[in-house]
């Protein structure tokens, strides 16, 4: 989604601020801007890539010590260099940008269109700059606040005037903003990865909070004028988790994180007896008794990653256990109580559908624990728990080392409860921790085997249509591998349950069409071949991803993924990963921009 950049110092503001914009590319934009005072008010923005501004800036450069910058993902208005932002009133004394939407935005067009304001762009957020210019009277703090105070919505704005030279204003609702404290010098941010290689103190602003920027620090005030104490973060990040590496994309990059991954979500939270520690999981053993449902929430890869947890919940703990996407759990008035947990699994904790179901789920009584990536997001500060991936920053708009920590902390999640409720005995708690410590080693082989890898790229290259077909466990794994491949290949891709096939998608197998078949889970192989042997009757293509010691899938596959056997439960995180290897090969081989998707945003904050 959009990413906010600012900086008030001594130094140059203009290549701090682009350098911070590109930081944040990974969020996904279609226009960049900056505004810097250079001897007033000045802005250049442009459609595009942040090359085309860095162009403009070329040609038309900007020098100060004071400024804001955007990259912008259109929702209202489309991509132009008129609608990127920033945005000024009509004196150009204002400027401001902005993430999120302001709901209420018709009536304020025409509100300030019926006081002669005279709009030059499409968008809510030029809005917000007329409005605070209006409300202006000495004092931008208090003319920020009044223009707020109007607009309604979800939202990070940010605020610069000539008539307040050194100083910036933001204000948080819902959409994320943190500060970074530098030594005559302040930064702001959409999020950390962007200012990390220059601090690693920072402030993180929460909703209805306003905060006044300038080169000596920043002043946290609630949206009505009340101090606010807020701790400096401190955040130990290696900045060079947020480079590439010496990989051709970061998502490649990140595939290859996935032992070290893993070997750090489970660092320090499991014994090799099964016990474990989760140092933000705060609940008490009555709670766990007297456990009703579990839910689980979240949207895209993070659902994927779910549905691996609800079959994780359900068979050790038997316990019922719920997954529903957050859009479609916060408008179906879900039977969410008291005493039920809630999982809500976002790799951001910005996600604005699955912040609004955790909301309502706590709303209605149940405990909320955040499964998240993001130390200080949104999620985890609303959350009574919270169990973080540990996966690093991640880059590739496609998800993949997230995904495998969202599923290594839902064993260790399963594994607690299961030791209160009485559900998993010792011997099986240790038989569980055991296999998930040989994860790493596991994961690395199928990394340093993708020869087959490559072949299957080929055959899925130039397909129109795949189907990925798996049960149980492995039905939640084929619907990762679709998504993965449909997002970063563009190629029309489905997942379903082997079971299903014959009850209507059969009619588009004809010859040659690829099939993916993940077939792991011994109480439902023989089942799952027949599916196999459905297909191939009718002159599908298949690839297989099965262990190592399968001797069946050879017969009937035309290329099989070997991955390392384990017990059926861990299967997931071993298969997902030829999954993902596959989608990132294909996308190369169409030669498509594997990191940044079009039309897809990293984080997607707005509904
Ligand atoms: C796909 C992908 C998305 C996200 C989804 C939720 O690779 O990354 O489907 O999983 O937008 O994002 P988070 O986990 O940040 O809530």
């Amino acid at each position: 989604m959009c990413g906010i950049m600012g900086y008030v110092g001594s130094a140059d503001a203009t290549p701090i601020i682009m350098d911070g914009l590109r930081r944040l590319e990974y969020r996904g934009y279609d226009s960049a801007g900056v505004a810097v005072n250079d001897h007033g008010i000045n802005v250049r923005k442009a459609e595009g890539k942040i090359d085309q501004l860095a162009a403009l800036l070329e040609d038309e450069p900007l020098t100060g010590t004071i400024g804001i910058g955007h990259t912008r993902w259109a929702t209202h208005g489309r991509p132009s260099d008129l609608n990127a932002h920033p945005h000024t009133d009509a004196s150009g004394e204002f400027v401001v940008v902005h993430n999120g939407i302001i709901e209420n935005f018709q009536t304020l067009r025409e509100e300030l269109q019926a006081s002669g304001v005279e709009l030059t762009s499409e968008t809510d957020t030029e809005l917000l700059a007329h409005l605070v210019a209006a409300e202006y009277d000495g004092n931008l703090a208090a003319a920020v606040r009044a223009a707020v105070d109007r607009a309604e919505g979800a939202y990070a704005l940010v605020v610069m005037s000539d008539r307040e030279p050194r100083t910036i204003i933001a204000v948080r609702k819902i959409s994320p903003l943190v500060v970074g404290l530098g030594e005559g010098e302040t930064f702001l941010a959409s999020d950390i990865p962007a200012v990390l290689h220059r601090t690693r103190d920072f402030l993180i602003i929460e909703d209805d909070e306003l905060v006044t920027i300038t080169a000596e620090g920043a002043i946290i005030e609630t949206i009505e004028g009340d101090p606010v104490e807020r701790e400096v973060m401190h955040i130990d990040w290696d900045a060079q988790q947020a480079e590439k590496g010496g990989y051709e994309h970061f998502m490649l990059k990140e595939i290859y994180e996935q032992p070290a991954v893993i070997t750090e979500t489970l660092a320090g939270r499991l014994d090799e007896d099964g016990t474990v520690w989760l140092e933000d999981v705060k609940f008490n053993d009555d709670f766990v008794r007297d456990l009703g449902t579990i839910w689980i929430t979240a949207c895209g890869t993070a659902y994927h990653a779910g549905l691996v947890g609800t079959q994780i919940f359900q068979r050790l703990l038997r316990l019922p256990t719920m997954v529903e996407y957050a859009h479609e759990m916060r408008y179906a008035d879900p039977l969410v109580k008291s005493g039920d947990l809630t999982v809500a699994i976002s790799q951001s904790g910005e996600t604005a559908d699955t912040l609004a179901a955790a909301r309502l789920a706590g709303g209605l009584g149940t405990r909320l624990l955040a499964l998240t990536n993001v130390v200080g997001s949104t999620l985890s500060r609303d959350a009574d728990d919270i169990l973080y991936t540990r996966a690093g920053p991640e880059i590739s708009v496609g998800s993949t080392k997230a995904y495998l920590a969202m599923l290594v902390g839902q064993y260790l999640l399963a594994l607690k409860l299961g030791a209160v409720t009485g559900a998993i005995d010792a011997d099986r708690a240790a038989q569980i921790a055991q296999g998930l410590k040989r994860l790493p080693a596991q994961v690395e082989t199928i990394l340093e085997e993708t020869d087959d890898i490559a072949a299957a790229a080929a055959m899925l290259a130039d397909a129109d249509d795949v189907y990925f077909i798996g049960r149980g466990l492995d039905y939640a794994v084929a619907m990762e591998g679709s998504l993965k491949l449909k997002e970063i290949s563009y190629l029309h891709s489905e997942a379903m349950p082997a079971g299903e096939l014959k009850h209507g998608t059969l009619a588009l197998v004809t010859k040659g069409v690829p099939i993916v078949v993940v077939i792991t889970q011994r109480s439902v192989y023989d089942k799952t071949i027949s599916a196999v042997q459905e297909v191939k009757a009718r002159g599908a293509e298949v690839i297989a991803v099965a262990y190592d010691t399968d001797t069946e899938i050879g017969k009937f596959a035309d290329i099989v993924l070997r991955i390392p056997e384990t017990e059926d439960l861990l299967a997931p995180v071993n298969a997902v990963v030829p999954l993902q290897l596959l989608a990132y090969h294909v996308a190369r081989l169409r030669g498509l921009d594997i990191d940044q998707p079009r039309n897809l945003a990293k984080s997607v904050t707005v509904e």
